[in-house]
Order: C-alpha cells, then sequence, then structure tokens
C-alpha cells in the first residue's frame, strides 16, 4: 500500500466511530461483524452526529451507511444502503453504493475509492438534512423530508414486512415473517447493474440528466420480448439501440437480460437459465464491478481495481456506434454533431444568416439549440421546412413506407404538425428513398456521403413570423420605445443625480464613514461566500491582464466573480474604485452586484452575461453563425447609448478608455452592455481635457494618445473602430491578412478614397451583403468617428441620433484616417503604456 492510503486510512480511524448501530442488528450468526439487516419500526435521521457510519470522501461527496455488508475478502468493497450525497454535499438520495471497508466493516477512505451509487429511491427529488426513513410493519420503508414531507415509499403497503436486508450481491430486500420478498431494489432498477441482476421484460435502466442533474433523462434500456433496445423518450419514442434475437421458441415466460461475470445474456420467454439465447460479451469480473447507462446513453461498466486503489471504466459494454456523434443527445436537441471534430453546432441553412436556431446555452454547445420562434399548430401556414444537406438522423423506426420521393416527404411532414422533421435518405435516385418522420428533433448527425454511401438531408419545421409586419406599425414601436427609454434615461439621471448628491453630503459629513454601510452600494461579500459561490473557483469564464473571472451562483442569481491577482492597489483605493463603479447604473452597462475586500484578496462581483463577449460572435472563432444585420444594428445601439450614458448622461462626465469588443457583452437576447470601467477615469464637465498617461489597447487608440492630450472622444474613435470590426467581422489588426490588409483601418481609407466600401462588408453573411446599402450608411458613421480632428468627431448623443434616424452623418468627411496603432505598434515597445495592454485591473467579465 502506498502512504498516501495509509494516512487515508488514519483518517477513517478517527472519523469512524467504533460502535455499531444501535437501530441496526448485527447479522444473525453474529460471527461476522457487518449490519447487514434492520429489524421493524425503526426511524433513521440523516444526520450524521446520530448516523455514526458517515464518512466524508476527497471529493466532498458523503456516505450514512444504515445497512452494510463486510467485504468478501478481508477488506474491498462491499454494498451498503444509507443516505448518500454528491458534492457540494447540500441534497441527499436514498441510495444503495458499494463502499470500501475493513474486516471491521467500518467505512474506509482510500484515494479515490469513493461510493458508486447503483441505485437510489428519490434521485429526481432529493431530501435535506433531517430527514427521516421509517421501516414499518405495514408501509414498508418511507422517506420523508423533516417536516414530515412523503417524499417516497417501497409502496409495499397490504404486505407485512419484518425486517430490511442489504444482500451480498447488492439487492435491498423487505421480507415478511415467512422470510418471503415484500420488495426488493432489484424490481426497481434507476440507472445501474450489478452482478447477478436481471433486467426483466418492461423494465427500464433510465440515465441520469447529467452527472450533476440527476434528474430521470429521455434516454432508456429496456427489455422487449425479443431482445435489449435503448430508446430517447417521445411520442413515440425513437430507437437508437436495438439487440433484436431472432428465435423460434415461444412461451409464457417473460424475457430478461441477467448481468452475469462475463457476459450480459438475453433470455428470451421460455428458455432456461444458463442457456442463454444471445449474450454480449463482457470482460471477466476481477473484482467487484457494474455497469450504468448514462447520460450520453452509453452503457458502461466500471471495475473496482486493487491496484489502482480506485474505481476505473473498463469498458463502453454496448459499442453501439463506432462514432459519438450517432448518439441521439450528443448535441441535445436540434443539436448537429460535426463528424471529425465531434463539435455541436445549430441548425443554419445553407450557411445563411438568418438563424431560427439559438443555443440553449452558449457556453455549453451540447445541450442543444432551441427554435427562436416556437412551433403553433394554429398558424401552419407559416411553417417553413428548413434544409441541412448531408446530414443523418439515429431514428429508423418511423419510416413513412409509402413516401419515396423526397418532395412527398417534404409535404407529409408539411401536413401535419406533430411532425417536426423529417429526413430523407437515399443513393443515386432520389425518387426511391427513405422518409423518416419524428415528432421531437434530438441530435443529426453530419454525414460524407461517400464514405457511408447513401445521401441524407434533414428538413427542420421552423415558424416563420409573419412577414416583418407592416411599416406603420414599426413606426409606432420605435416612437413607443424611444419615448420609453428617454424616460427611463430622465429617472436614471435623476437618481443618479439625486444618489451622486447624496453621496457627496455623506463624505462632506464623514470622510472616513465605512464603504460597506453606504446605502445602494454594491454588496460586501466574504471570500468565504465568494469561494462557496463559485465552487471554489471551478468554472473559469476567462482571464484577463490582472486576474480570472469565475463563474458563480447566489442563490437563484447567475454572477461572474473577477478574482484580481497581484492588485497593487490599497485597500482604499481599491474601495474608492469600486464605489464610482458601483454607482453607476445603466441598462447598457455591465452592473457590479458587490465586492470583496479581505486581507489580500481583491474581487469584484457582476451580473453574469450568457453570451460572453462580442469578440467572439464577430470573428468567427467560435463557431458561431454570423449575427444577421439586424441583431449587428442593435449590439451597435446598446453600445452607443451606454458610452452615451457615461459621456453626456452622468453628473461627472465618464470616459471609458479600454472600448473593444472584448469589453462588449451580451445577454441572452443579445443586449450589448459594456464592460470595464477600470481605465475609467473622471473628467470633469469643466475640465475639457484631462492629462493622464497613456492607457488602452493597441488597435483602437485614437491618435492623440500620441499627444497625450485626451478626453471623451477617444472612446468615439475606438467605437468607430468596434462599429468597423462588427461590419467588416474581422479584427482591426489580422496578421492573417494578406500584408495590404491586416489594418482595417488602412484598408478602409484606401476603400473610401476608390469608393469600393463595399468590399469591406464581412461577406461570411448573406444578410449583410444583401443590406448592403444600409450597411455602407453604417460604415460613413464609423468614418465619421475616426476623424482624426478630435473635434470633427460626433459626441455620443449625434451617435445615437444618427442611429434612430434623427439626424444623418457629417457630408464632407476625411477620409485619410491617420493611423495611431500603426505608429504604435511600429514601435513594438511595451513600455510605452502604463497599463498592459490587456486588461485594467477593474476590468469586466469576459
Ligand atoms: C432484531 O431482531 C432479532 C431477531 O428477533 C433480534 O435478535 C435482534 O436483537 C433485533 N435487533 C434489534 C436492534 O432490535
Ligand atoms: C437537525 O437536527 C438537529 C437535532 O435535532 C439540529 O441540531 C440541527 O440543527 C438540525 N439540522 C438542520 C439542518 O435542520
Ligand atoms: C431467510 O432466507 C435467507 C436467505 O434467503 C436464509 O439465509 C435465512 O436462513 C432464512 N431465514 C429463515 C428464518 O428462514
Ligand atoms: C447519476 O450519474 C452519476 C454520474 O454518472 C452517478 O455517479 C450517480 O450515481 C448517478 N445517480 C443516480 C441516482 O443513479
Ligand atoms: C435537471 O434536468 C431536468 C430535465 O431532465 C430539468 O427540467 C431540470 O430543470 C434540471 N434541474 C437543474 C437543477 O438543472
Ligand atoms: C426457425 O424456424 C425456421 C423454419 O421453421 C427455420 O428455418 C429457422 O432456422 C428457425 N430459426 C431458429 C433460430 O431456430
Ligand atoms: C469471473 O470469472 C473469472 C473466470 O471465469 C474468474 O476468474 C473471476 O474470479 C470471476 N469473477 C468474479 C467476481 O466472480
Ligand atoms: C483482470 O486481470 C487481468 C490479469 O491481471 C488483466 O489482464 C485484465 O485486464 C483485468 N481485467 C480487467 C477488466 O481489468
Ligand atoms: C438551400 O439549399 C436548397 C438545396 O440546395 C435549396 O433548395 C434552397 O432554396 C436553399 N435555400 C436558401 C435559403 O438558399
Ligand atoms: C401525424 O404524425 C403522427 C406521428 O408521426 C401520427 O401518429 C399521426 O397519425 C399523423 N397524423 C396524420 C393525420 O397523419
Ligand atoms: C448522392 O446523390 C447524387 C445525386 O443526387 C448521386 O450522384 C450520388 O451518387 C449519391 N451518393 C451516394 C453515396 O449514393
Ligand atoms: C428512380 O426510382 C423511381 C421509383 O422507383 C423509378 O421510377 C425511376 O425509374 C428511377 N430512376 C432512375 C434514373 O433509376
Amino acid at each position: 500500500m502506498r502512504p498516501a492510503n495509509l494516512s487515508c486510512f488514519d483518517v477513517t480511524v478517527a472519523v469512524v466511530v467504533a460502535v455499531l448501530l444501535t437501530t441496526a442488528a448485527p447479522s444473525v450468526s453474529g460471527q461476522r461483524s457487518d449490519y447487514p439487516t434492520a429489524n421493524l419500526s425503526t426511524r433513521w435521521v440523516n444526520n450524521a452526529a446520530v448516523l455514526p457510519h458517515s464518512v466524508t470522501y476527497s471529493d466532498g461527496s458523503a456516505v450514512r451507511a444504515i445497512v452494510l455488508r463486510s467485504p468478501k475478502a478481508f477488506y474491498g468493497p462491499s454494498f451498503a444502503a444509507g443516505f448518500f450525497c454528491a458534492p457540494p454535499c447540500q441534497t441527499f438520495v436514498f441510495a444503495i453504493f458499494i463502499v470500501y471497508t475493513n474486516s471491521g466493516a467500518r467505512i474506509t477512505l482510500p484515494v479515490n475509492g469513493m461510493a458508486q451509487v447503483i441505485w437510489s429511491a428519490n434521485r429526481a427529488s432529493p431530501i435535506g438534512e433531517n430527514a427521516t426513513l421509517d421501516l414499518t410493519r405495514d408501509g414498508g420503508l418511507v422517506l420523508r423530508e423533516a417536516n414530515g414531507k412523503l417524499v417516497w415509499s417501497s409502496g409495499t403497503s397490504g404486505q407485512s414486512v419484518a425486517g430490511m436486508e442489504i444482500t451480498e450481491n447488492g439487492n435491498l430486500v423487505l421480507f415478511d415473517q415467512r422470510n418471503g420478498t415484500a420488495w426488493q431494489s432489484f424490481d426497481h432498477p434507476t440507472d445501474a447493474l450489478v452482478p447477478g441482476q436481471s433486467l426483466q421484460q418492461g423494465m427500464r435502466l433510465t440515465a441520469n440528466t447529467s452527472t450533476t442533474n440527476w434528474t430521470e433523462s429521455k434516454l432508456y434500456m429496456t427489455v422487449l420480448p425479443d431482445g435489449l433496445y435503448g430508446y430517447v423518450e417521445s411520442t413515440p419514442p425513437q430507437l437508437y439501440y436495438k439487440r433484436q434475437v431472432r428465435t423460434n421458441k415461444s412461451g409464457k415466460n417473460p424475457t430478461r437480460v441477467t448481468y452475469m461475470n462475463g457476459s450480459l445474456s438475453i433470455f428470451v420467454q421460455s428458455t432456461q437459465p444458463g442457456n442463454p439465447d444471445d449474450s454480449i460479451a463482457l470482460p471477466k469480473a476481477n473484482s467487484t464491478q457494474y455497469i450504468r447507462l448514462e447520460s450520453d446513453g452509453h452503457l458502461r461498466l466500471y471495475e473496482w481495481s486493487d491496484a489502482g486503489s480506485k474505481w476505473t471504466m473498463v469498458s463502453d459494454v454496448i459499442k453501439i456506434f463506432p462514432d459519438d456523434c450517432a448518439f441521439p443527445t450528443v448535441c441535445g436537441e436540434y443539436g448537429i454533431c460535426t463528424s471529425g471534430g465531434g463539435q455541436c453546432i445549430c441548425p443554419v441553412e445553407n450557411k445563411s444568416s438568418s438563424s431560427y436556431f439559438h443555443p440553449v446555452d452558449e457556453r455549453k454547445a451540447n445541450l442543444g439549440c432551441a427554435p427562436v420562434t416556437p412551433i403553433s399548430c394554429q398558424q401552419m401556414k407559416n411553417h417553413h421546412l428548413l434544409t441541412i444537406t448531408d446530414v443523418s438522423y439515429f431514428d429508423e423506426s418511423q419510416i413513412i413506407m409509402n413516401v419515396k420521393n423526397r418532395d412527398d416527404c417534404k409535404q407529409a411532414c408539411l401536413k401535419n404538425c406533430s411532425c417536426r422533421a423529417v429526413a430523407f435518405r437515399y443513393g443515386q435516385n432520389d425518387s426511391d428513398g427513405q422518409c423518416q418522420s419524428v415528432t421531437e428533433v434530438f441530435s443529426l448527425q453530419s454525414i460524407q456521403p461517400e464514405t457511408v454511401h447513401y445521401n441524407s438531408s434533414a428538413y427542420l419545421k421552423v415558424q416563420l413570423t409573419p412577414s416583418a409586419s407592416d411599416p406603420t406599425q414599426n413606426k409606432m414601436k420605435t416612437i413607443l420605445g424611444a419615448t420609453l427609454a428617454a424616460i427611463a434615461t430622465l429617472v436614471l439621471v435623476v437618481i443618479v443625480a439625486i444618489y451622486v448628491r447624496r453621496r457627496r453630503k455623506y463624505q462632506e459629513l464623514d470622510d472616513e464613514l465605512d464603504f460597506d454601510i453606504l446605502p445602494g452600494m454594491p454588496t460586501r461579500f466574504s471570500f468565504e461566500k465568494l469561494r462557496e459561490c463559485t465552487q471554489d473557483f471551478s468554472k473559469k469564464l476567462g482571464e484577463g491582464g490582472f486576474g480570472s473571472v469565475f463563474e458563480g451562483k447566489i442563490g437563484e442569481e447567475r454572477i461572474a466573480v473577477k478574482r484580481l491577482e497581484g492588485a497593487r492597489q490599497g485597500k482604499k483605493e481599491f474601495l474608492a474604485e469600486v464605489e464610482t463603479i458601483g454607482s453607476i447604473e445603466h441598462i447598457n452597462l455591465v452592473r457590479l452586484i458587490g465586492f470583496c475586500a479581505e486581507k489580500s484578496n481583491r474581487l469584484l462581483v457582476y451580473e453574469y452575461m450568457p453570451r460572453g463577449s462580442l469578440d467572439r460572435w464577430i470573428y468567427y472563432r467560435h463557431n458561431n453563425a454570423p449575427l444577421d444585420w439586424c441583431t449587428r444594428c442593435k449590439i451597435i445601439m446598446d453600445i452607443a447609448k451606454g458610452l452615451c450614458y457615461l459621456h453626456e448622461e452622468c453628473r461627472r462626465k465618464i470616459a471609458h478608455l479600454d472600448i473593444k469588443p472584448q469589453n462588449i457583452l451580451l445577454d441572452e437576447n443579445f443586449n450589448a452592455k459594456l464592460a470595464d470601467f477600470g481605465l475609467s477615469k473622471l473628467i470633469d464637465r469643466d475640465q475639457s481635457k484631462v492629462v493622464t498617461v497613456m492607457r488602452g489597447t493597441p488597435g483602437y487608440l485614437a491618435p492623440e494618445w500620441l499627444t497625450s492630450q485626451i478626453t471623451e472622444k477617444v472612446d468615439i474613435y475606438s467605437f468607430g473602430v468596434v462599429l468597423m470590426e462588427i461590419i467588416s467581422g474581422r479584427k482591426n489588426i489580422d496578421i492573417s491578412q494578406p500584408e495590404e490588409s491586416v489594418q482595417l483601418i488602412n484598408l478602409l481609407r484606401e476603400k473610401a478614397q476608390n469608393d469600393q466600401l463595399i468590399d469591406m462588408i464581412d461577406k461570411n453573411s448573406n444578410d449583410m451583403v444583401s443590406h448592403h446599402e444600409e450597411v455602407i450608411q453604417m460604415m460613413k458613421l464609423a468614418m465619421w468617428c475616426l476623424q482624426n480632428d478630435c473635434n470633427r468627431r460626433p459626441s455620443m448623443s449625434m451617435v445615437v441620433k444618427v442611429l434612430e434616424g434623427a439626424m444623418s452623418v457629417e457630408n464632407c468627411l476625411d477620409y485619410s484616417f491617420f493611423n495611431a496603432n500603426s505608429v504604435i505598434s511600429a514601435q513594438g515597445n511595451p513600455s510605452t503604456y502604463s497599463a498592459p495592454p490587456q486588461a485594467s485591473i477593474l476590468s469586466g467579465p469576459r
């Protein structure tokens, strides 16, 4: 045994109290010191203090055993039933698990020897601390919350129960006076099987939704009279696996699939035990094993390894598909799994830009996609079939037999509202194919016809919105929207003004007033609390120059926590910056929720922005479909409004000084918000120019940075650069481009002088190209913002007016954009900047 194990063993001795549960009887023989049985009228409370056989593992999971078998050998894995919790250990299931035990029937803790749950009573509705489990004569096992709410029961009322036992092969049995079985866990499998256990005809193994969400997913395996089948729940169910046994025998006995040492054996109807009709070979067991149907649809075999002192996945029991892409939920609903890379993408027609589907969770592509407009059976005339070529669908059970040609296949789907998609598969002749219809669309798989030797296309039903409604209505909407926005802005201005005045008063009253008691300020969090909210900073969203951003959750609210590394500021300066940021609130500015300043820890808590930063959406590095023109316009408007607020609507003028796509974040609905006010320096209205040291990011720096005479107009220049990037779908400085077009702004100068602006439009998007007239108008606005002379650039409120159509762009623009960035890049001397080019200390979540 390795030293690490030894020390763990020591820990165990300290943790586990060496007395048996008073409520659990020792075994009848009395020779072995395990406690596999329990008598009637016993209540167990889910509390570590009263269940002495409680152990917490290094991963944070814990078991509180009620009945336990001692291991077959001196020590090793054995079965127990009791309460189990997965990290972070806040909710529990009543479960059967395999634990590592020593000869004294004490659960011990070898490294990585976490308890393996093989059955559970209440996985969809976990219980809390102090919940109770009662074993009664008439009711069997009854699980209740601490407040008495019934969660689960074995449902054995009517049969009298005499006791409970965990058998040597892991079956939890309620037995009656005559030693008959009143109830057993083997009759109610969850997602796993142990050797000796059978899945009887009609029983199911149902996978967890995910490793963290244990609710039952839609995937299940079941035994039918002629074999083992895997389905995805839907009406009708969709078949993804089939092991059909062809036999001429017929009898009354139900078919069963038994997990034996070395095989998964299928016994059809009347056959004798020991003579299976078919079997799936498994690796022979060297030690304790179990198989589990997992959330990705695989049936996997796990085995305890004495040598490694851990559980290892030994094999995929059922190699259903050679390719993971073929699993029905691999990319969630409507997701397309791209062969080769195995990446998940949302369906887009002919790589056009109009998207009818959006990802359910931008950061987790494998969770699938959802239609932008839900399908409505009331408006069937607005149904349209989206063509996705070279994809296939797993379920071949719903073939419409009499339909052989593509158009009939599509028509059949359009006529039946419950049809959500058809897949059409054919060889050389597309009037002689197969039409598969589905009522619910799970993952699609992209194929290469040459390698799979067939052609297949999918037609997904989408709901068109009644064509871009009548223009008067749109105008009304715009006016209404603008009015509302104006009112909202006014209210905000008043609130902020009152607030700022109040704050000043406070400051005059008491300059040393403790920060965290100021009303309306961001909340002060303890470091411990933030560590908990972010699950010990486990989910990293991104990294900036001064620290990393982590995802977290406070209650139901998702947050982004920026942990500043090596913050050089003192507490006082930090609090001052937090105060500044916290006092700025606007719909287009990322909200600071709270902060933490404890010892050397400096953290900022921001609202969470599910779609991340704008650069992910405009540079095509993340496989996102190109944004359509309308979305781009909205994003531009949001940025403009956010900046306008900072420049002109705050009581004190605020220059952002680091406008770039990385600092523009998007929420679920692509509303854009500015992040990162760390570089902001307050500029008083009466001082038009303020000299500060050079800051910002190369590529977005205005020419006047060279002279160090800067005003908020530098933001307008950067805004112009961002505008051009949004329009062209590329980075301003892109060294992967041919030399003459590395710098977007130089390219713009050339195209503007030669009247070839149309070349600048993002060619990845047909939608952009088809709106080229409007796009060119937008480019003119960008060029206005890029004027060398900062006095010739518009103010942010003028930009907003132009965007709203209430003003037009200045006519005589100077196209000789002077590009400070080339000068600065050419110098190539990082010490030119006082701040690192990436981010400031207080930069927002990325
Ligand atoms: C359970 O019942 C058995 C047999 O009646 C008895 O020997 C044992 O002491 C009982 N155990 C408890 C904890 O009451
Ligand atoms: C559980 O019960 C114990 C004893 O009655 C009590 O001290 C403890 O606070 C309870 N725990 C919870 C989470 O309610
Ligand atoms: C009850 O059955 C178990 C195994 O099935 C056996 O070991 C035990 O002796 C039986 N007890 C009685 C009282 O028959
Ligand atoms: C759910 O899945 C996880 C990981 O796949 C597994 O550890 C756990 O035992 C499963 N839970 C239940 C209740 O089966
Ligand atoms: C767990 O998954 C189910 C769907 O299977 C979903 O309805 C539920 O919201 C999920 N729960 C959590 C906490 O994510
Ligand atoms: C079933 O019966 C048919 C004809 O009676 C025979 O040809 C076939 O081989 C039989 N199949 C099996 C698996 O016994
Ligand atoms: C499984 O079978 C193999 C060989 O048939 C044997 O060596 C092994 O001990 C068995 N495993 C168990 C757990 O019974
Ligand atoms: C069982 O042990 C043998 C010999 O030690 C080894 O070759 C084999 O891979 C092991 N089987 C599994 C499933 O680990
Ligand atoms: C997409 O491609 C299909 C077949 O190639 C064609 O029939 C359809 O008109 C195309 N759709 C669009 C929007 O271009
Ligand atoms: C529509 O499709 C569903 C599911 O495929 C099918 O059950 C139903 O019979 C169809 N309805 C008609 C009118 O064809
Ligand atoms: C796919 O269809 C085209 C014609 O539509 C045909 O030429 C080609 O052979 C087909 N490919 C396969 C693999 O059947
Ligand atoms: C294609 O299939 C249809 C229907 O089976 C048949 O009538 C037609 O002749 C076939 N065409 C070719 C070119 O084979």
